[in-house]
């Protein structure tokens, strides 16, 4: 069916129920498919020759507009906030004031570099960030077979659009909900507009005021990609789902979180820094 799945890094608690899924949506066909993914670790990759890669977040965190003054800070509230947010030990409630904290409290140090929209593309292309091995085949096989593509980021809207626009990957099919950037008329930082998307609020919640999932509401069949257990919401606010494939990236602390996410994920690629097995369903559905 999906040779993919043999693969070493494939873990799957329901196999029958998976390959049932599979099917369905195979008999269903595109046309009544939709791909909801998150974007930072998920469509752009954890790791490279055991270094990291950067979040969209980490990009302007780096770069050069960032005084080192701010670097630090912003260094300083990662390594605080990120070994909370990815606890398996400590439940939504306890995480969720933590989390805006962190994104509350990045932002400010951010407006504060009076970054430049201008700026941003060659912020991009100056980063150490990569999309997964096999992104042009998956973005490609969406767009030809007209599947929306819906990218759902608790990232910065402004980075993670230009990393897949140096990548002639933003096809007409593709729309992206995340915090964007709001300048002033000189084209400076000002503020991020709300409402405020953090890793886990991905939920209708942020939604409201869109209408994206009604108008798409004959797509009752979703594939769902993420990297975090607060992206296991990001489908909610779908009318009618009928079926649901959800594939999670287990990228870090792998041995702790697999009991998790092997309950909540469908599908569980550790360590996998391809999107080989997304792009082999898609094949097969599509
Ligand atoms: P997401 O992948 O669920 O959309 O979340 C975005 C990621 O960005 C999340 O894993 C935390 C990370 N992040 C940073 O790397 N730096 C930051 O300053 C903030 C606020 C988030
Ligand atoms: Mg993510």
């Amino acid at each position: 069916m999906v040779p993919e799945l043999e693969k070493a890094t494939v873990r799957i608690r329901q196999p029958e129920r998976v390959r049932g899924i599979i099917r369905t949506l195979r008999e269903q066909g595109g046309a009544k498919l939709q791909v909801i993914s998150d974007f930072d670790m998920t469509l752009s990759r954890f790791g490279c020759n055991g270094r990291r890669c950067p979040t969209s977040h980490n990009i302007l965190d780096t770069s050069r507009v960032v005084s080192e003054d701010g670097r630090k800070k912003l260094k300083d509230l990662l390594h605080y906030y990120y070994p909370i947010e990815i606890d398996p030990n400590r439940t939504l409630e306890e995480k969720c004031p933590l989390m805006v904290e962190w994104w509350t409290r990045a932002h400010e140090l951010l407006v504060q570099q009076k970054i430049r929209k201008d700026d941003i593309a060659q912020i991009v292309r100056e980063s150490e960030v990569m999309l997964r091995d096999g992104f042009k085949e998956f973005f490609d096989q969406l767009h030809k077979n007209s599947v929306p593509l819906f990218i759902f980021s608790a990232g910065v809207g402004d980075v993670l659009e230009e990393i897949i626009r140096q990548a002639s990957v933003f096809y007409s099919n593709v729309n992206v909900v995340s915090n964007y950037m709001d300048f002033d008329d000189d084209g400076v930082l000002t503020h991020f507009k709300a409402p405020l998307i953090h890793t886990y609020n991905k939920n209708n919640s942020v939604l409201q005021g869109t209408d994206y999932f009604q108008q798409l509401s004959t797509r009752t069949n979703i594939i769902l990609l993420g990297d975090s257990m607060g992206d296991l919401t990001m489908a909610d606010g779908i009318p009618s789902v009928e079926n649901i494939l959800k594939i999670g990236f287990l990228n870090d602390k792998v041995e702790e979180r697999r009991g998790k996410y092997l309950e909540a994920y469908d599908i569980v690629l550790e360590s996998d820094e391809t999107l080989d097995v997304v792009n082999g369903i898609l094949r097969y559905i599509l």
